[in-house]
């Protein structure tokens, strides 16, 4: 078999049989196929597609690119939870120890930035020490002893999605049905988790900008999820604008650590606390959502869940003094307020423009092994419906310089749209695939 004939057939609209997927991922796992042949069938399988039998193929031969995690003699149920990706994401950062917090282990292999959308593990890695690169034993203890794991894709957990997801971020082949459902639930699937809860996002600032593409992409990765005897809910939720806050990575870890302590923007904690109780929902932990969102909103108040997050920084080998003081976290040099020069409603406040802007800046990758800058991005002050005045803050700026700064104020602008009529403001979710 040559991978060039397998790119062609993608190319020519022909169906790859289930050998071919195999050999394909295969060779991008073991680094026998090399980055371009690679990126061009990204590519074929973006504009062309993949059939649902090809698709559950690519899955499992991506999660079966490395092992498969058996908790079971570890803890008795795992439940986990992943995004889509989207802008102001740090919803992970905060579930993950919320619903640890309440019993129900967590085990989770996450992402990187992703095109315009970030990634939990580099907002991780803003947390100096934090080591995103566990073994599978480490993994497996970890789980054990706290109850807890937050890592990447390494050489033996879903290797070809580590590869493949690197040259998507930078090859425009991202916003792909059949490429997103693989590399989430190929990593599901090693993690082992029994019971996973998707946050599949939809809008501007997602990779599904239309509902239809969004429930296609929930509905078939719960059926690859059901097929392999996993429980999968899939929460379709709104990407039309940022997320919290923050954009950003040192920026987005403090407001996650604020949400931590029950100081969270509204949005981000109503949204966290809906996600954690599906969690608990799934995981049989709570009998209902209405108590399991009592049980988040508890472990939260309590404290348990920021003490859940420093347990897990501690285990990771991150240094636990950037949790209690979060001041530590980098802080851009530069920082400037942008305010309204005249009033009206907040219609539009462009999520893929905020994404983007703050991957210029230097907070994702244009190129494959950049180095990230973790002190930059964007404040988000205001929400669609909004009232604003005159003079009223819009959006803080961290930046390198004062030049990048300045570009990143004019393209942010040009994302926000004010009417004169009240505005509705925009809904956190959807609708539910279960
Ligand atoms: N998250 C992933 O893990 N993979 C994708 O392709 C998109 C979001």
């Amino acid at each position: 078999m040559h991978a060039v004939d397998i790119i062609i057939k993608v190319r020519e609209h022909q169906e790859l049989t289930t050998e071919e997927i195999q050999f394909f991922v295969h060779g991008i796992a073991d680094g026998s196929i090399p980055d371009y042949q690679i990126s061009a069938w990204a590519m074929a399988v973006l504009l062309n597609g993949l059939t649902s039998r090809e698709t559950t193929d690519l899955t499992l031969a991506m999660a079966y690119s490395g092992e498969i995690l058996d908790l079971t003699p570890y803890v008795k149920l795992a439940v986990d939870k992943h995004s889509t990706g989207g802008v102001g994401d740090k919803v992970t950062l905060v579930v993950e120890p919320t619903v640890a917090a309440c019993g129900l282990p967590v085990a989770k292999i996450s992402g990187r930035g992703l095109g315009f959308s970030g990634g939990t593990l580099d907002k991780l890695e803003s947390i100096p020490g934090y080591r995103t690169d566990l073994s599978q034993e480490e993994f497996l203890t970890q789980l054990k002893s706290i109850g807890i794991v937050l890592t990447g894709q390494t050489g033996s957990l879903a290797p070809a999605d580590g590869k493949l997801y690197a040259l998507r971020d930078v090859t425009g082949t991202v916003p792909s049905i059949p490429l997103v459902a693989a590399s989430v639930m190929g990593k599901k699937i090693a993690a082992g988790a029994q019971a996973i809860v998707l946050d599949v996002k939809v809008g501007n600032g997602a990779f599904m900008t239309n509902m239809e593409d969004a429930r296609e992409l929930s509905k078939l990765m719960v059926e690859i999820g059901c097929l392999i005897g996993r429980r999968v809910t899939a929460l379709l939720s709104d990407m039309n604008q940022p997320l919290g806050c923050a954009v950003g990575n040192a920026l987005e870890v403090k407001e996650a650590l604020e949400a931590l302590h029950g100081n969270g923007p509204k949005d981000l904690v109503a949204h966290c606390l809906t996600v954690a109780a599906h969690m608990l929902l799934l995981g049989s932990k709570a009998a209902s959502l209405e108590e399991g969102k009592r049980m988040a909103k508890e472990a939260i108040q309590s404290g348990r869940a920021f003490e859940m997050f420093r347990k897990l920084v501690i285990a990771q080998g991150g240094d636990v003094s950037y949790v209690d003081h979060p001041e530590k976290l980098a802080l851009a040099v530069h920082i400037e307020e942008v305010l309204a020069e005249q009033g009206g409603y907040i219609a539009e406040f462009h999520a893929r423009t905020v994404g983007e802007v703050s991957v210029e800046m230097g907070a994702g990758r244009a190129k494959k092994g950049d180095v990230i800058d973790y002190s930059v991005g964007l404040l988000i002050h205001k929400k669609v419906g909004d009232r604003v005045e005159a003079g009223d803050l819009l959006f803080t700026i961290h930046a390198r310089d004062a030049v990048s700064a300045q570009d990143a104020k004019r393209k942010v602008l040009a994302g926000i749209k004010l009417s004169k009529e009240p505005v509705q403001p925009l809904p956190l979710f959807y609708g539910v695939i279960e």
